[in-house]
């Protein structure tokens, strides 16, 4: 499932602007007196909702660099009771930080002893338990998701120790991965503030592409086309993740970005690559339409479809959803 939101490409005019949409949508979470655009959604106010979350509050104010993901991910697993939680890394960016992966699931064992930290600190698959993962700031600069994918791995962690039964139902039934930055070099080049740089800025200085100027989301091999496939020399990070996909079995993924506010579901392309407008449904298009109007219908500004996103004010998706070939094709996904 391509889920999530979505940057617009460069290309079109006034697109990257849309991430303050979303930086706007954490300023108001974190802020209910500015809610104003909240408020025009209907959403209810938003509280408090975990555990502990309230004496945390200093660790939601600000952007985990460097090492401290790997320390976040580490807190978030000890969150949990043991067995629940495993660390690892499944390759490194161009400069050589790690892409960690937290996976999350009840009955994972104590972890290798040797303390490696490599792929196959994962352990063993689960027979019967579908995999799931979910995957963040693979655009460097679109950096929300990187934080919340901690904040959920905390909560799931934690919400299973203090017994909550839909985390430990989920838990205790799905094998669930976390990977907050597929593209770390991307954010730590990117500053905070400079929303649209991309669009005018020298290539690469946003922090949208990897350390080689390569756009990790249009660097896949892509499903329609019949010539060779691109070379991943270029882009370790892809690389590593087709890599981890083809030892797994995920039946189901989530990739976040920052931009426009929509849950859009697959394919992104069609065979025909026109620009915009051909719906090109997989043969699970009811299942995947029923799973984004899942997402979006829980977001208070998604739900509306009218996210109202500076620089693109009058875009609309009916239910916040969209088929991502049918909004714009993007090759290589
Ligand atoms: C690229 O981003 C789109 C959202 O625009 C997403 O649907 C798709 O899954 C991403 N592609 C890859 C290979 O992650
Ligand atoms: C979850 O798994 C544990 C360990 O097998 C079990 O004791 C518990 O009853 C399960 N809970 C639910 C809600 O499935």
């Amino acid at each position: 499932m391509a889920s999530g939101w979505d940057a617009r490409p460069p290309w079109r005019p006034g697109r990257l602007p849309l991430l303050l949409c979303l930086l706007l949508l954490v300023q108001l979470l974190r802020s209910p007196a500015r809610a104003a655009h909240i408020k025009k959604a209907e959403a209810t106010t938003t509280t408090t909702t975990s555990a502990g979350a309230e004496e945390d509050e200093g660790q939601f104010d600000r952007y985990y660099h460097e090492e401290e993901l790997g320390s976040a991910l580490r807190e978030a697993a000890a969150a949990g009771p043991p067995g629940l939680a495993r660390l690892f890394s499944i390759g490194s960016s161009v400069e050589g930080r790690p892409l960690w992966v937290l996976r999350l699931t009840a009955g994972l064992g104590p972890p290798p002893p040797d303390g490696d930290l490599g792929p196959d600190a994962a352990g063993p698959l689960l027979p019967g338990r579908p995999q799931v993962k979910l995957v963040g700031n693979m655009h460097g600069d679109e950096t929300v998701s990187r934080q919340v994918l901690v904040y959920l791995a905390r909560e799931l962690a934690a919400g299973y120790r203090r017994g909550d039964p839909r985390l430990v139902r989920l838990l205790n039934t799905t094998d669930v991965y976390v990977l907050p930055s597929l593209n770390p070099d991307g954010f730590e080049r990117a500053r905070e503030g400079d929303c649209g740089l991309g669009d005018s800025g020298p290539p690469g200085a946003s922090g949208r592409d990897n350390s080689r100027g390569r756009d990790l989301n249009r660097s896949f091999p892509d499903q329609f086309s019949t010539g060779e496939p691109p070379s991943l020399d270029d882009v370790p990070e892809v690389r590593a993740l087709i890599e981890w996909i083809r030892r797994n079995k995920f039946v189901l993924s989530g990739n976040l970005h920052g931009g426009s506010v929509v849950a859009s579901y697959p394919f992104d392309d069609s065979p025909e690559h026109k620009a915009t407008g051909v719906y090109s449904k997989t043969s699970d298009d009811e299942v995947f339409r029923y799973l984004a109007k899942a997402y979006a219908s829980n977001h208070p500004i998604m739900k509306t479809g009218a996210p109202h996103c500076p620089g693109d004010e009058e875009e609309t998706f009916k239910d916040g959803i969209t088929n991502g070939a049918h909004w714009y094709d993007v090759e290589g996904m």
